[in-house]
């Protein structure tokens, strides 16, 4: 998510899950191309598994991408066929794509030639003037034609004409049916539902019709969440780590993204949601709003935002 799944929002979240999948920002092929390839594709090992988001719908560009993805090591390349803003549209980028299929599949087979990563891509069930389940079904059955095994279906057209992004993630509605009858339809491809979804009761839920779940905005704003993930769908035993740990596993990264240059509020404002809905969050946010920004700010605010919050006793930890 764009300015949100920063490598530096990523590396809590890895604090949080082992298993869950995380992804960059969108970074276009243009960016890569013909900008700073290395600072765009920054990230720390210690994030995998980790999926690299390309914008763009040059075959040819989409390709050498694929494989920059793959030297700097990502464990994913996905192409990114969901975004409505105005900006990407103007250069063949992102949910407008939905209306060239043909296109689509061409990028999609240049990268799966050009990687032996798997190529994956993360669409809307349609645009306006292309939202029929026919359209749909033309739009999946070219792109898996192109070998794409794995899409990301977020359950809502985007509207082109007319709505910011913003209103794009929450005005049209939701059709989860749609994802769903998708994996009916093609039992043989996975089918990942996004939009919407905030709790693992629907995740479960959803889980009976499709074969994966992505999280976008909960998974951000409350990080928490992501504490329980691994056992409560990979198997692994129940976490014993608190938020206190989480932040704190954090320091030595922090400390050394300061060393290079980067400034505090780059890094806190990525850490705000991790005491979403705890007695003594607010004074964490207040700390850090109020005194990350400042010149000269470093790991103390973080220390002493910590400090506002108690810290649980160990034997509680399981039930915060
Ligand atoms: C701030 C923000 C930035 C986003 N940037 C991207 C992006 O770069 N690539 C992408 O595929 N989706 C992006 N999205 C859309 C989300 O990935 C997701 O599809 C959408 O928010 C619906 O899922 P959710 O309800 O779980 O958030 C963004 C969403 C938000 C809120």
């Amino acid at each position: 998510m764009m300015d949100w799944t920063t490598s530096h929002f990523r590396y809590l979240a890895r604090q949080l899950s082992r298993h869950a999948l995380l992804y960059t920002e969108m970074v276009t092929t243009g960016a890569l191309i013909y900008g700073d390839t290395a600072r765009f594709l920054r990230h720390e090992p210690a994030e995998y598994p980790l999926a690299l988001q390309l914008g763009g719908s040059d075959a040819g560009e989409l390709a050498h991408c694929a494989k920059l993805a793959e030297q700097f090591g990502f464990d994913e390349v996905n192409l990114n066929v969901g975004c409505p803003s105005d900006r990407v549209q103007n250069n063949m980028i992102g949910a407008c794509l939905m209306g060239h299929p043909d296109k689509v599949a061409e990028g999609v087979r240049a990268m799966i030639e050009a990687t032996s990563l798997p190529v994956t891509v993360k669409h809307r069930i349609g645009i306006d003037g292309r939202e029929s389940w026919d359209d749909l079904c033309e739009f999946i059955e070219k792109v898996s034609g192109a070998g794409c095994k794995t899409f990301i279906v977020h359950a809502r057209i985007a509207i082109l004409e007319g709505l910011s992004p913003k209103e794009n993630r929450d005005v049209p509605p939701l059709k989860y049916d749609w994802v769903y009858a998708l994996k009916q339809k093609y039992p043989h491809l996975e089918i990942i539902i996004n939009g919407g979804i905030k709790t693992f009761g629907e995740c479960n839920e959803h889980l009976q019709h499709t074969d994966g779940v992505m999280l976008g905005r909960e998974a951000y704003n409350n990080p928490w969440l992501l504490a329980s993930v691994d056992s409560e769908f990979f198997g692994a035993p129940a976490s014993t780590l608190s938020r206190h740990d989480a932040l704190r596993a954090m320091y030595p990264f922090i400390q050394s993204e300061l060393e290079r240059g980067v400034y505090l509020t780059h890094i806190s404002r990525h850490l705000l949601g991790l005491f979403h809905g705890q007695p003594g969050g607010r004074q964490f946010r207040r700390y850090i709003s109020e005194n990350a920004h400042k010149s000269g700010a470093g790991l103390e605010v973080i220390q002493t935002a910590l400090e506002k919050v108690r810290e649980p006793e160990p034997a509680l930890i399981a039930e915060a």
